[in-house]
């Protein structure tokens, strides 16, 4: 849809775990090759949280971090949204508690469960508190512990997940020109079952039988999503930029959700946009759901791939299914 929100991001932020785990790690325990991880993914290797390390943490060292890019005190938020499917606790939400961790005042926190899209919902949903004069500065971050939710006997999904955090501060644009010009948000919940973790919800509560059945780690129908998502990737970004009025070569830079290289890859060519548009980092830091676009735009912004006036697409699809995008003037 064509919209006019006129926001900006003044900063933004990661935090990481120490630990790499490399394609080799997985090579010796499960049956598979670096090689076989490489050609399929593009991964070759992830950080993993050690013990000591979850999402809270992750969480406040990156909004932390995206605060003082921003120059930007905690106490100046008005609202903060925190995608995760991997809360610290099922109780309360991991918002209300970075809220507290970074000391704001007691304003609007909660969490966004949409996966892998988490972060694009949180950036359209901020961007819309920001655009009506109910917030003028948000803080929004992406945050995951995916290790905590994969089965690392399961070769299928064990190679692909990662642990992140990624966080970037909006707040009311300073220059007439810079927004979001439009936005997609999208759900398909007869797909619910391709991305799903059994039990742990209402329906099936933890009992020895779940932990023992290992009802407690994602399962994910790999071939379904992967066709899913390279059309919806392609489909996503050609109506985007047909919603804003804007051509394919206008566009600057593409911030996609890191699920895949080969369907970035292959979503990318189909529409005829050349990868040098396209920020991929999957390589070093695997599927982190939430945490994937944040991470992969503050490198960007690091990077000085991203400047002002520039038209930057965030887009991303996941868990639901549920798909998102943002094209923004930066
Ligand atoms: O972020 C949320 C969205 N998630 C995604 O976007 C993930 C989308 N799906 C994918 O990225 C790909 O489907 C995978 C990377 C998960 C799998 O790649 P694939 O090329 O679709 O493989 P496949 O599932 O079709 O399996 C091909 C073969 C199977 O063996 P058989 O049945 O042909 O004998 C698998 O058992 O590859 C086998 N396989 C592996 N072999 C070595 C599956 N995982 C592995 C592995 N190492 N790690």
């Amino acid at each position: 849809m064509k919209v006019h929100w006129p926001v900006e991001i003044a900063g933004t932020g990661v935090a990481l775990p120490s630990r790499v785990v490399t394609n080799n790690d997985f090579a010796s325990r499960l049956e598979t090759t670096d090689e076989w991880i490489h050609q399929r993914t593009g991964i070759r290797e992830r950080r993993i949280a050690e013990p000591h390390e979850s999402t809270l943490g992750l969480g406040t060292a990156a909004c932390a971090s995206a605060l003082r890019a921003a120059n930007t005190e905690a106490s100046e938020i008005d609202l903060l949204i925190c995608g995760t499917i991997t809360p610290e606790h099922t109780l309360p939400t991991t918002s209300c508690q970075i809220q507290a961790a970074l000391g704001c005042r007691h304003i609007p926190a909660f969490d966004q469960v949409s996966a892998c899209t988490g972060f694009v919902w949180s950036v359209a949903t901020a961007a819309q508190y920001i655009a009506s004069g109910f917030a003028k500065t948000a803080l929004v971050v992406g945050a995951e512990c995916m290790s905590r939710i994969t089965d690392m006997e399961d070769r299928g999904t064990a190679i692909l997940f990662g642990d992140a955090a990624g966080a970037a501060v909006l707040r009311k644009a300073t220059h007439p020109d810079s927004g979001i010009l439009a936005a997609r948000m999208g759900a398909d919940g007869g797909q619910a079952l391709a991305i799903w973790v059994p039990a742990g919800g209402a329906k099936e509560p933890a009992s020895t039988r779940t932990v023992n059945e290992r009802l407690h780690y994602l399962r994910m129908n790999g071939r379904e999503v992967y066709k899913f998502a390279v059309s919806k990737m392609q489909e996503l970004m050609k109506g985007t930029l047909d919603d804003a009025g804007v051509k394919l070569d206008e566009l600057s830079l593409v911030v996609p959700h890191q699920s895949n290289q080969r369907i970035i890859e292959s979503a990318c060519d189909k529409l005829g946009l050349p990868t040098s548009k396209v920020v991929v980092n999957i390589d070093r830091f695997g599927n982190t759901s939430a945490a994937s676009v944040p991470v992969a735009l503050h490198e960007a912004m690091s990077a000085g791939r991203i400047r002002r006036g520039d038209l930057v697409m965030l887009i991303a699809f996941g868990a639901g299914l549920t798909w998102g995008s943002v094209l923004l003037r930066v």
